[in-house]
């Protein structure tokens, strides 16, 4: 059976409070898989780890896709690591820019931040009922509340001139259908090439938790592996990865 394509059903707001909370509601409700839910400006967009995604009106692509995957809990992250894949791709056909990945689903461009991917699950313990995979781009905007200037960017300010947005949007929605066909045939082993080929820490000195080493790449599962001082390879499943200091 054919499935619909990401953002034939697509709601468009100016202002939201999080498209994640609008596209889990209007999921609840039935909504069908591959909808979309894109926002001019969020009163309060949310990252990770409990972090805010703070805007200004009209510069950044934010919007959050229903998925509804059959899938145990621990393998919802690797949704977001499909999801920096295919804005990756989306950015490089786009722009003609090479984005990095960080760990687990952070875009970079000349080392800081300019895309973010979120996954949110709703589950009965043992399979996933509904993801809610939100992505925020930092495409237009030149100037950053202070505190993160030195670590974020923009599209806009990596090309020096302003980009489409709906385009971009476009182009988005197109690759990250592609990946999630190619992750529900093949699994997260068909999309590690991919994120491993853009791997913005690989070889480099990092810390991650109690961790402390060189990253060497992720596995087929998406988990981050360090090798340690004293050789021996450790996995990282969850939580942020930062460069160590000497
Ligand atoms: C992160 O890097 O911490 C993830 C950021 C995800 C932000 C996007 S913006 C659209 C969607 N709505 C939200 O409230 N968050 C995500």
């Amino acid at each position: 059976m054919s499935r619909t394509r990401f953002g034939d059903a697509r709601h468009q707001f100016a202002e939201v409070e999080s498209t994640q909370t609008i596209a889990r509601q209007l999921a609840r409700s039935g909504a069908a898989e591959g909808t979309v839910v894109v926002a001019e400006h969020q009163r309060a967009g949310r990252g990770r780890a409990g972090r805010a995604w703070v805007d200004r009106p009209g510069e950044s692509l934010l919007f959050s896709l229903v998925l509804r995957p059959v899938l145990a809990p621990p393998r919802v992250p690797q949704l977001a690591l499909m999801g920096a894949v295919a804005i990756a791709e989306a950015v490089e056909q786009t722009t003609a820019t090479a984005p990095r990945i960080k760990w687990p689903n952070d875009l970079l461009l000349d080392g800081r931040k300019f895309c973010g991917v979120l996954a949110e699950a709703a589950s009965d313990g043992e399979t996933v009922a509904l993801v809610i995979l939100g992505i925020g781009i930092n495409v237009n905007q030149r100037e950053f509340p202070s505190g993160l200037q030195d670590r974020a960017t923009s599209l806009a300010v990596e090309l020096g001139h302003a980009v489409d947005r709906s385009i971009l949007l476009d182009t988005a929605l197109s690759r990250l259908d592609h990946w999630y066909e190619v992750y529900r045939r093949f699994g997260f082993t068909a999309v590690q090439p991919e994120w491993s080929r853009r791997c913005a820490l690989a070889g480099q000195p990092v810390v991650s938790g109690g961790v402390r080493g060189v990253v060497l790449g992720i596995d087929d599962d998406g988990a981050l592996l360090v090798r340690g001082d004293a050789g021996e390879t450790h996995r990282v499943v969850a939580g942020d990865v930062d460069a160590a200091r000497h």
